[in-house]
Parts: C-alpha cells; structure tokens; sequence
C-alpha cells in the first residue's frame, strides 16, 4: 500500500455506509393469529426519510418492529442494501432505535445513556468521552450530561434517546411515535432538531406517525398504511395532490369526497368529464378507471366559491351552490355548501374576500381542473 493510501486511509475514515431497505413477500403476524401484514412489499432509498403513516392499528409498530428484527417475518425478506437482514437477530442488524416513551433507566445519567453502545462496542475511554460529547452537542444536551432522567423534560429525555440511537453511527434508524408524548411546542423543536440530524448523517431512517402533518413535514417520502397494506407510497406532495384512493386522500388532509358514476368513453390516465349537479365537470383520472361507480375528490382549499354574478374560476364551469355555514378563521373563511341534489361540500377561501358569503346565499362554485381528482370508488 502506498503511503498515499494509507493517509487517507487514516486521515479519512470510510463513512458507514447507508444501505437502501428493501422488503418482498412479507408476511407478519403474532403467535398463531391472523396475518397483520400480508404480501408487503416497499423499497426505501438509501440515506433518506421514510415515513409509515397510517391509524392506529393498521400496522405500523409491527412492521417498523420487523425491520428492527423484534418481530419475525412469516414469510418474505428484508434487506439492508445487500445484505439480507431476515434471519439477524435486532443487535447484529446495525440500528438505532427511538420510542414513543424514550425508554430511558431513571439510575443513569445523560452521559451514561449515550455512552452505553460505544462502551458495549469496547471504544476507549477518550474517544467515548469525544463522541458522547458531538452526541450530546447536536441535540443540544450537552450542559446536562450529569442528570438523571426524572430531571429532564419530555423533549429533553427524546433528545437523550435520540442521541443515544445516533452515537453508534446505525446503518439504520427506526422511529415508532418519536413525537406522540410532547406538547405541540416541543413536538414542533424537537421534529425539527430530527430533521436537521437526519439531513446531517443522511441516514436511512423509517419514522412512523398516524400525524400527516409530521408526515408531510419531515419525510422524502410516505408510504400509507391501511389494514397491514401499502395503500400508496409517494413524496409527500404526491401523497396530497395525487391521492391514489378516498383512504388516503381522507387521511391526508381534508377532502370532499362525492360519489359519482362514470358514463362510457372514460379518459383513464388523463382528463376526464364527470357528471355533477346536472352538469359536468373536468377531473384528473388515473391509469386504471373505468365506467361506472366513482368518487369525485377535490381539496376544500382548491374550490373557487364566487357571488353569483362573477364568471367561474378558469373558465370552468360553476355550480350553484347554497351556503350552509361558515367559519371564519382569519387567514381563511370555511364554508360548508350543498348543491342541488344535497351533495355537501367543504370549501375553503383565502385572499382578500374570503368571507364575503352569508349562511343562505346561493353562490357559484367552481373546480380546478388540476385539482379535482376522479378516484376509484
Ligand atoms: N404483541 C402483539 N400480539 C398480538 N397482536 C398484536 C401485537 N402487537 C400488535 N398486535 C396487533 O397487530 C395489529 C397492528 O398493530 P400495530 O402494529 O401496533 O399497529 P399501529 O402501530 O399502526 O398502531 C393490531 O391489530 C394489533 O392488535
Ligand atoms: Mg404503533
């Protein structure tokens, strides 16, 4: 070896590397109880933010459990880049680990929590010192390495568990509810001291949270569960303006969800005319659609509601519509709205007169073209 080599070998230590996870054909389930996730299959990018979002009980912690190896696979595999993580027990598998309830030990200190997996991986005495500390420093701890755990906030103790997961340098962090214990301040500092580790280590990282705002806020991408299934995985800008069914587009965000039925000649993967009110409005339409039962889906926020007399948004088509209630909200007024033959909408206004409707009036209501989705029924 050249000598040239052998100082950036030492002077520049490999960075560990940050394997894409990759799951096919998993099956999970509990004892000799039904399947609770069947036939899953997910790749992750490696180095990014994956979200698993979804209700409680859908299945999130079982298969963030499985990826950690807690839970074994029925069937399928996991892979951490090459590797093959299936049958590796949780400690061999590389990864870091946060809970919803920190899972900290009231007898040790913030130094000692951090400290413990350089110590159980034999690193000396000065460079755990060295590392706990960078640790310590990045979530902002470092001024109460000596304290105990019941002197320490909700945030500060997630900030312990955090570091402790991160000092290890895992090929993989797992976060189960990270944020579901702080209050909405904390939870806001301390999603944001994650987003900022993560972006910093690029490591691949799984988050799971039922909060689409936490989802949409933190993740590259999201995939949302349902009953043990993928229902959809997307970025989160995918997630919300091309739902993929009523599920998640009820899920993530508000949405209006009408039923409708498709004539023959539908446009499936394009823009498609879908009968409402005794008129017919432009939708996007996926791939697979075809004549028949549908669901109309359109974001409160992209309606257009209008005084009677003013032409349509866009040139579309407007409908008239009765104002049911309102709300003002101060940077927005939210109407509730019923069409002719009862179909209720939730529209939100922003701009300068949001809140010129009154309950009882009838005003025009219009669709984006590019907004208003026709899904699957
Ligand atoms: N240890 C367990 N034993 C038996 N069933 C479980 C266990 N943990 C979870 N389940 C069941 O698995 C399903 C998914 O639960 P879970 O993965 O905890 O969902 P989530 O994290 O999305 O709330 C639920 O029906 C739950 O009752
Ligand atoms: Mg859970």
């Amino acid at each position: 070896m050249s000598a040239m080599t052998a100082m950036t070998a030492i002077s520049a230590p490999a960075r560990p590397a940050r394997p894409g996870i990759h799951i096919e054909g998993l099956a999970v389930g509990y004892g000799s109880g039904a399947a609770v996730i069947e036939g899953l299959a997910l790749d992750i990018e490696a180095g990014s933010f994956f979200t698993l979002l979804g209700p409680s009980g859908c299945g999130k912690t079982t298969l963030l459990r499985t990826i950690a190896g807690f839970v074994a696979a029925r069937a399928g595999r996991i892979r951490f880049g090459p590797r093959d993580v299936t049958a590796v027990p949780p400690h061999r598998r590389d990864i870091g680990m946060v809970f919803q309830d920190y899972a900290l030990f009231p007898d040790k200190t913030v130094f000692d929590h951090v400290a413990y997996g350089l110590r159980a991986r034999g690193r000396d005495a000065a460079s755990i010192a060295r590392q706990a500390g960078v640790a310590l420093e990045r979530v902002g701890l470092s001024a109460l390495g000596q304290r105990h755990p019941a002197a320490l906030s909700g945030g500060q103790r997630q900030r312990v568990a955090l570091a402790r997961a991160l000092v290890i340098e895992p090929q993989v962090l797992l976060m189960d509810e990270p944020l579901s214990n702080l209050d909405a301040k904390l939870r806001l500092q301390v999603r944001q001291t994650i987003a900022e580790l993560q972006a910093e280590a690029g490591i691949t990282t799984v988050f799971v949270t039922h909060d689409q705002d936490e989802a949409l806020a933190l993740s590259h991408r999201i995939g949302v569960m349902n009953h043990g299934r993928l229902e959809q995985v997307g970025t989160p800008a995918e997630i919300y303006r091309r739902p993929a069914s009523g599920y998640v587009a009820d899920f993530v965000g508000a949405a209006n969800l009408l039923p409708v039925t498709l004539g023959e000649g539908v446009a499936a993967g394009g823009t498609t005319q879908v009968p409402l009110a005794g008129t017919r409005i432009a939708a996007v339409a996926p791939a697979a659609l075809s004549a028949g039962a549908a669901l109309l889906m359109a974001r409160p926020e992209s309606l257009v509601l209008a005084p009677p007399a003013a032409p349509g948004a866009k040139g579309a088509p407007a409908i008239a519509a009765r104002v049911l209630r309102r709300q003002y909200l101060g940077e927005k007024t939210s109407y509730r709205v019923a069409l002719d033959r009862g179909e209720e909408l939730q529209v939100d206004c922003h701009g300068p007169a949001h809140d010129v409707h009154r309950v009882g009036d009838v005003a025009m209501l219009a669709f984006d073209p590019a907004a208003t989705l026709v899904l699957a029924r």
